[in-house]
């Protein structure tokens, strides 16, 4: 009985996505200070991903100055011109598959629009919208 179970957990482990574990963290985080938060939110990703911030050089940019509003398509990055891939993970496939890549692009990027790194609560509410976008 008990390997069964063992072998059962296993299971369920390996097919709980990349993505589904990083909002899984990020909602035990803000679950530690709001007791009654309800999940997170596409229109408050919304809010977040497209309002735009006097953030990097003292220029006034959104997500979408370098991610864009269309997230199944390509962009250019706003300070280089270089061509960003879809931050959509329906047509992108490599996109929230590995936990380091997330950390290291949400932090920069947020440091880039808000000065400022994003809270556990922002970044659950800006991937819910990313990720569920049509
Ligand atoms: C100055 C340009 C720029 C801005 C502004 C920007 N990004 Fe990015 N972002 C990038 C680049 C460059 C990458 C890494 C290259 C790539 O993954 O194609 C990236 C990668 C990411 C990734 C990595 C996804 C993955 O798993 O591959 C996420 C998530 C992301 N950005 C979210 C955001 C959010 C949220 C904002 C606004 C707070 C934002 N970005 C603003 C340039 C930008």
């Amino acid at each position: 009985m008990k390997i069964i179970l063992i072998l059962l957990s296993i299971t369920t482990l390996s097919f709980s996505t990349v993505l589904d574990e990083y909002l899984n963290n990020l909602e035990k985080k803000v679950l530690k200070e709001e007791k009654n938060f309800k999940g997170f939110d596409y229109k408050r990703g919304e809010e977040i991903f497209t309002s735009s911030h006097i953030g990097k050089k003292g220029k006034e940019i959104s997500c979408t100055s370098c991610h864009g509003i269309n997230l199944n398509e390509s962009h250019k990055n706003f300070f280089t011109g270089k061509v960003i891939k879809p931050l959509s993970p329906k047509v992108n496939k490599e996109r929230f598959t590995s936990k380091k890549q997330i950390d290291k692009w949400l932090k920069r990027n947020f440091i880039d629009v808000y000065k400022k790194e994003g809270s556990s609560l922002e970044k659950g509410d800006v991937i819910t919208y990313i990720t569920n976008k049509e």
